[in-house]
């Protein structure tokens, strides 16, 4: 997707969601971070945001833009969280993680009166998998962890190959909340609640990157405008 195009999701979605005063859960990724810039914008026009950032990048970049920032233990319910996705099926669940926040992504998200996601048409699928599903799991016996994995998958008739995601030099990559991801390949998700119940029954799994019943909107930005997607009651 290009980088305009990111920008017009987000600008849309800003106009139509966004009230100064909101308590902002603020997603993380390159399409969120436009929307980062945007409430640093409102904020330097006079608008009042409290936000609580989903990463430490997010994190940083609010804060350089001077955007008020606190905890999720101190903020109580969010008003809105605007967030990316990796894909999103026609019931608007998501695959999420490949900026490897998915934890903290799903925290805020749960804790919004409102979750929406900006994207363009290369995130929309008529069935999620065709991206690898990102699990966050403890370090403590990952291997086994992973081993868990491709069993719960295979509960579901899914054909799954966790790979274990690595860093630039090569060695783990370590999440915000010090934990390893395996990027799960599989053959296609075809009811997301029922594969997100066997992976939360796993020990050794934190949490991983299926959102089920939490995005109520899609901001879909393309060269003819954005379209929303709302979700079907
Ligand atoms: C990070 C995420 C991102 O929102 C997702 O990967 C989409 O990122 P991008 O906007 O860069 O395509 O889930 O954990």
């Amino acid at each position: 997707m290009s980088d305009a195009l990111k920008r017009r999701a987000a600008e849309k979605a800003a106009d139509v969601e966004l009230r100064s005063g909101m308590k902002l859960g603020l997603g993380t990724g390159s399409t969120a971070k436009h929307f980062v810039d945007i409430v640093g914008e409102r904020i330097r026009a006079g608008e009042t945001y409290l936000c609580v950032p989903t990463s430490e990048a997010t994190r940083l970049q609010a804060e350089s833009l001077g955007i008020p920032l606190t905890t999720l233990d101190e903020i109580g319910e969010i008003d809105l969280t605007v967030d990316g996705a990796d894909e999103f099926d026609p019931a608007l669940n998501l695959v999420k993680g490949a900026g490897g926040a998915l934890l903290r992504e799903k925290m805020v998200a749960s804790n919004s009166k409102r979750m929406i996601v900006i994207a363009d048409a290369s995130k929309q699928v008529a069935r999620l998998g065709a991206f690898p599903l990102s699990v966050e799991v403890v370090r403590f016996a990952h291997g086994a962890s992973a081993r868990a994995l491709v069993k719960a998958f295979a509960q579901e008739g899914i054909r799954a190959e966790p790979r274990l995601r690595l860093a630039k030099d090569g060695s783990p990559y370590i999440t915000d909340n010090g934990n390893y991801i395996y990027d799960c390949a599989n053959d296609g998700i075809a009811e997301p609640a029922k594969l997100a119940s066997r992976l939360d029954a796993v020990p050794g799994i934190v949490e991983h990157g299926l959102f089920t019943g939490l995005c109520f909107a899609v901001y879909l930005a393309s060269e003819e405008g954005v379209a929303v997607l709302g979700r079907k009651p």
